[in-house]
């Protein structure tokens, strides 16, 4: 007999727990399918929690997380809970007290579902970002001088250590080499301007790329990629990048994959633990009422199999995952898919 994986669930808040119900419908019939055995641990952190507590993660909760084989998460945002809160105090507190120093967000359009993009298609649309998750602007390293008054001055510096962007482009390089047979490594960032930034990104880049002679080296601008990313989306294999313009342009991303209704995610510690999740966010207003799209949050699914080591059971998520857009999806946009939340999460069980 196998191992039992030690899966963590986080349904979180609005239509978290909705998508986070159909993902693990999923992964009970995937695993049932491929004999993989799993214990899951819930946890009920969120707003609802942290309005009726105050408390956003408590300490013992990352203890544990790292004991867990991996993290699946819906959504953490509340309409009554101040912006800055829930994000700071669960989502990327649990980046940096993990060390989850990868975001993986693959963008890929499958047969069957509208992308913006005039003229593309699934041949077209099918890259992925490495984002560094724990340095940049992100780090919180900065502040205020004279807060409040008209000399006020506001300080937010990016952090990038010499270790973080390494092992960042170390696991960049790693996976454009095993991805597919493209192996062309895109890094988007700013050398004509973040000249003490990039200029160490590019550095490493190059430093590295001599241990990957079978990868492609390429570099872009991050407004530049913006627009090939539209323009040219076929370009792409796979895009390294810092923090925050990893942040911009996968949501540009999810966009011409068809929108958050399919973007997924995860947050990864490639020796330790990772959480997945679809990045669409908590969506208040079809809270409850079926109407949210759950195949983000399968993928999320099918992504954290990848990770776990059961690529098979990864594979047989996907396709099901195809079968179900092309048989039976009109859109991808919540309310306008034709059929409800579970009945998608229903067809994607009866394809496995
Ligand atoms: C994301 C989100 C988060 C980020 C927010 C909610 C803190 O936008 O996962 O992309 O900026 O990283
Ligand atoms: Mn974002």
């Amino acid at each position: 007999m196998g191992k039992t994986y030690q899966i963590g669930v986080v349904p979180g808040d609005g239509t978290g727990p909705e998508v986070v119900a159909e993902g693990l419908k999923v992964l009970e019939a995937v695993a049932h399918k491929s004999g993989i055995q799993y214990d899951l641990v819930h946890y009920d952190f969120g707003g609802e929690r942290y309005l009726r507590t105050g408390e956003t993660l408590p300490d013992s909760a990352i203890k544990e997380f790292t004991q867990l084989d991996a993290v699946y998460l819906g959504a953490i945002g509340h309409p009554d809970v101040k912006p800055g809160i829930l994000e700071k105090g669960i989502l990327l507190n649990l980046r940096f007290a993990l060390d989850l120093y990868i975001n993986l967000r693959p963008v890929k359009l499958y047969p069957g579902i509208a992308t913006p993009l005039k003229d593309k298609g699934p041949e077209e649309i099918d890259f992925i970002v490495v984002r560094e998750n724990t340095e940049g602007l992100y780090a919180g390293s900065g502040g205020f001088l004279k807060k409040g008054t008209p000399d006020e001055i506001a300080v937010q510096e990016s952090i990038n250590t010499r270790k973080g962007v390494e092992r960042c482009l170390r696991y960049a390089y790693e996976f454009c080499q095993t991805r597919n047979t493209r192996k062309k490594l895109t890094l988007c960032g700013k050398t004509n301007v973040l000249t003490y930034a990039f200029d160490l990104w590019e550095r490493v880049f190059q430093e590295l790329g001599d241990d990957y002679p079978d990868v492609e080296r390429d570099y872009a601008h991050v407004d530049a990629i913006c627009m090939w990313m539209v323009k040219n989306p076929e370009w792409f294999d796979v895009i390294v990048t810092d923090n925050m313009f990893g942040d911009i342009i996968t949501d540009l991303g999810a966009m011409i994959q068809g929108g958050m209704g399919v973007a997924a995610g995860g947050n990864i510690n490639p020796q330790g633990t990772a959480i997945f999740e679809p990045i669409g966010g908590s969506a208040p207003k079809y809270t409850g009422k079926n109407l949210i799209n759950p195949l983000a949050a399968i993928m999320a699914g099918h992504m954290m199999l990848n990770f776990i080591g059961e690529a098979e059971a990864a594979d047989i998520v996907e396709k099901a995952v195809k079968k179900t857009i092309a048989n039976h999806l009109k859109s991808m946009e919540a309310g306008k898919m034709g059929i409800g939340t579970r009945e998608i999460g229903d067809l994607v069980v009866k394809y496995i």
